[in-house]
């Protein structure tokens, strides 16, 4: 799936985007073997319970049994700043993708494009090899 196609239906589900604390909305397509998948963050009045729609994203396609994914888009409209995914989210993506995944970044005016590997180099793990 091109990434043109995926910032599509990143756009669609942005209006389920739920953050009305830091206006900061963003929307996950999560593409692959298994399916696309779609998250958005999800933001809770208790601050410290939000959660990023790249983890809605990750647990939404875990919880159903897939696991298979080859690239994740995350988009955030009207920000100078790009969606760099959270600590948080890589080590939650390094748990699941291989460092190959690929990870592409976009606001409205520019897009960028890292591995897994570039962005959580050394990752924990307790798996071998
Ligand atoms: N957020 C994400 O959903 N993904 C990111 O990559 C960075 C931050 C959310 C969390 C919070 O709802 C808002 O953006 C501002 O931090």
């Amino acid at each position: 799936m091109k990434t043109v196609e995926m910032l599509k239906v990143a756009k669609e589900v942005l209006k389920n985007a739920y953050a009305p604390y830091s206006n900061f909305k963003v929307a996950v397509v999560l593409y692959g073997e298994d399916g696309l998948f779609t998250g958005v963050n999800v933001e809770n009045s208790s601050l410290g319970l939000t959660l990023c729609a790249e983890r809605v994203a990750v647990f939404k396609a875990v919880s159903e049994g897939k696991r298979k994914f080859e690239k994740m888009l995350i988009y955030t409209p009207g920000q100078e700043v790009l969606p760099y995914p959270c600590g948080a989210c890589r080590q939650v993506m390094a748990e699941f993708f291989p460092e190959d995944f690929v990870v592409i970044v976009r606001n409205d005016r520019e897009e960028e494009q890292f591995t897994l590997g570039e962005l959580l180099p050394f990752n924990f793990t307790l798996k071998e090899g």
